[in-house]
Parts: C-alpha cells; structure tokens; sequence
C-alpha cells in the first residue's frame, strides 16, 4: 500500500508573468496534466532529462511518473492555473535506492521545467524545498547524473552545494551528490 501524498508540502510560491505559481506533491489524479507537460517538452529538454530524444510516452509511463509511493519518495510538481485548468510546469522528484534497509537510504534526484518557465529561478526554488524536504526526512544524501554539456543545471546543482565529480563509467555524464547529515 503506497503511502498518500502529503498535504502540508503545498505553497503559493511567486507570480511570475501574472501567473500565480504553486508548487505541491504530485498527485495519481495528475495523470493528464503530466502527460500533456511529457508531451510538451522539447527534444533538448528531454535529452538533458536524460528521457531520451523521442521516447515513446506510453500511458503506463505516465502513469509511472504519477504513482508516488510518498514513504520513500518525493515528487514535487510546480502548477500555475490557464482558463480555469491547473498546468503542470515543472516536476523535482527524489527516488529511494531500492534494496536498502529500513531506515532512509540515498535518493537520486529529477527535475524538469517545461520549456517556456524555465530560467526563471523556478528549478532553483523547486530543488531548495526539494532538498528540505529530503533532509526533514532523515534522507542521508541526495545524487543524480548530469549530462557534462547540461551547464545550466551543472551551475545550479554547484549554487546548492553538491559536489561534483566525472561519472566511472561515463564520460559524457557528471555525478552531483549532497551529503544531508
Ligand atoms: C536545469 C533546470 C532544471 C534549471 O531550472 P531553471 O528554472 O531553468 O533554473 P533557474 O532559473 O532556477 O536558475 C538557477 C541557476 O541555475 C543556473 N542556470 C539555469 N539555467 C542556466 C543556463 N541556461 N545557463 C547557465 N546557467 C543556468 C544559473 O546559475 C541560475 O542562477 P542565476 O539565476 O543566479 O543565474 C531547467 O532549466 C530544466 O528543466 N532544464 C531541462 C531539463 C534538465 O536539464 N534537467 C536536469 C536533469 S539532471
């Protein structure tokens, strides 16, 4: 049984451009709203996400990225509100490694700004509650695999502290980890 996604991780965040952004847990009931934001996402984008330039976006792979089991992992979603319908612009999530004992364990880290919000501090703001919400949970360390042409979030992972080092097995990848103890 998958533990239900928190409520008192919501916030109104900024105003940016008239839109009122808010940042919540994503939700089972956001299948289509994330879906449309997949869909949405540019080659680029998806090629720094590390999704593959032109994956095929199945409803079961949605369907993946909205089942949050929220006693180990974290999905946060930043939404802003178009004609009276919620729009999903943004997605940091952390995933617990599997196979470790009973207390928390390192969590690899995602995130991904549709095209159109990034470079706006949104990714920044969203890896901050990202971050505090992985260290209120006893999380021991985040990590996540970079692409070493990806300099804009190379520079952001370096402004929140991780350190940085060349991926063992893969040169075109860089490691960023942040101890959290
Ligand atoms: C990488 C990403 C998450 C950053 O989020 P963002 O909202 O665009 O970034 P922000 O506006 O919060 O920028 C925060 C900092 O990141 C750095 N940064 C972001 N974009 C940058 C760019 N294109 N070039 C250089 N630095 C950049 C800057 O240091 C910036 O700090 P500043 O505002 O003081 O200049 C977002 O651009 C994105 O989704 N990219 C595509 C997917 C991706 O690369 N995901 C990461 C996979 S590991």
């Amino acid at each position: 049984m998958e533990a239900p996604a928190p409520d008192d991780l919501s916030e109104s965040w900024q105003v940016i451009h008239g839109y009122s952004i808010s940042i919540r847990p994503l939700r089972r009931a956001d299948l289509d709203i994330e879906s449309a934001f997949v869909q949405g996402l540019s080659q680029q984008t998806r090629h720094n996400r590390l999704l593959g330039g032109a994956i095929n976006i199945s409803r079961t792979y949605i369907e993946q990225l909205t089942t949050i089991d929220y006693s180990r992992d974290m999905a946060l979603a930043a939404v802003v509100m178009s004609e009276n319908s919620e729009v999903l612009i943004g997605v940091a999530r952390y995933v617990m490694e599997a196979g470790t004992g009973s207390g928390p364990a390192p969590c690899e880290f995602a995130i991904v700004l549709a095209d159109a919000w990034q470079g706006r501090g949104i990714g920044r703001h969203m890896m901050a509650k990202l971050i505090a919400v992985a260290r209120s949970r006893g999380v021991p360390s985040l990590y996540g695999e970079i692409l070493s042409t990806n300099q804009g979030m190379l520079e952001l992972v370096k402004k929140l502290g991780f350190r940085l080092q060349r991926h063992p097995q893969d040169a075109t990848v860089m490691r960023a980890t942040l101890d959290l103890g």
